[in-house]
């Protein structure tokens, strides 16, 4: 079985962007700006923003983080998002998920330039990424996606089963599949018999946040399985694959942690360098 390192590949992809934002710098004066707007204090939030905040400013970019209290005010947070859309040493916003109640996801989702969105959650970004235009990807499923062709480059006539259907992760990554020719089932909780449908699967992926979902008689000898859940349990943090009994049949699975997560992070570094690219031309 070959177990995914995935920290072993964001460092790689990692080291790979420093080397091209250098050669931006030498190119346009001016490296890739991300700004990120952290709403409240939630702990997992406040991690990922200080990870995020790190690997910018490791690879060289322009890294910056806007702090609100739980309180703030909706239109406090849009009227911010507009001055960051004509700041032209922003290159990428990332407004930090989940938000408070009061605040409403979607018009803060729409009020980001779509071209300046790098985690692809625009309506325009979701509409592009379908219809097979550029486009900015979310984060995780890229990262996922790299993973997979890490493994297996040539993805022709692959039967994938995607398990979870989220804006975040199910759909876009649908799309990721379904561009590299894969016949792809998404499956979710109204599914019938899902282990019937992983027992077909050449190509697993679980994103649904339920702890050790994915057993070992679910899977067969070549499948590649990749993990996007983070679920706490009682035995620590543990993903939405049964490790120890799927690692047994798997041709290839990603730990958690060190598997997605942090590719999810370093995709976010090359999203805000794509964002800066396009806007160079
Ligand atoms: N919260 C958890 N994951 C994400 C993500 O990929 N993007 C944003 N903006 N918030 C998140």
């Amino acid at each position: 079985m070959i177990l995914i390192d995935g920290k072993k590949a964001a460092a790689e992809l990692r080291a790979e962007l420093k080397q091209e934002v250098t050669e931006l710098k030498g190119k346009y004066n001016k490296v890739p700006g991300l700004t990120v707007i952290l709403i409240g204090d939630l702990t997992p939030s406040q991690i990922y923003v200080r990870n995020k905040e790190k690997s910018a400013t490791e690879v060289g970019l322009k890294s910056e983080v806007i702090r609100y209290p739980d309180s703030v005010e909706e239109k406090t947070v849009l009227e911010k998002i507009k001055e960051l859309n004509i700041d032209e040493t922003v290159s990428g916003i990332l407004v930090q998920l989940p938000l408070p109640k009061h605040i409403d996801k979607k018009k803060v989702i729409e009020a980001i330039d779509p071209s300046k969105d790098v985690d692809g959650f625009h309506p325009m970004n979701v509409g592009n990424l379908s219809s097979g235009y550029e486009s900015s990807v979310p984060c995780t499923p890229l990262g996922c996606y790299l993973l997979i062709k890490k493994i297996e480059p040539n993805l022709n006539g692959k039967k994938a089963v995607m398990i979870g259907r989220s804006n975040l992760n199910g759909k876009p990554m649908t799309q990721l599949l379904l561009k590299e020719n894969c016949t792809v089932t998404i499956t979710h909780s109204k599914t019938k018999d899902l282990k019937a449908e992983c027992l077909e699967a050449d190509i697993i992926i679980a994103a649904v946040g339920i702890p050790e979902l994915v057993r070992g008689d679910w899977v067969k000898k070549d499948t590649i399985v990749i993990d996007v859940g983070i679920n706490k349990t009682d035995n620590g943090i543990v993903g939405d694959v049964h490790f120890d009994e799927v690692s047994k049949n798997a041709k290839a699975l990603t730990p958690v942690p060190g598997g997605v997560g942090p590719m999810t992070i370093a995709c976010l570094l090359k999203n805000t360098i794509e964002c800066f690219k396009r806007s160079q031309i």
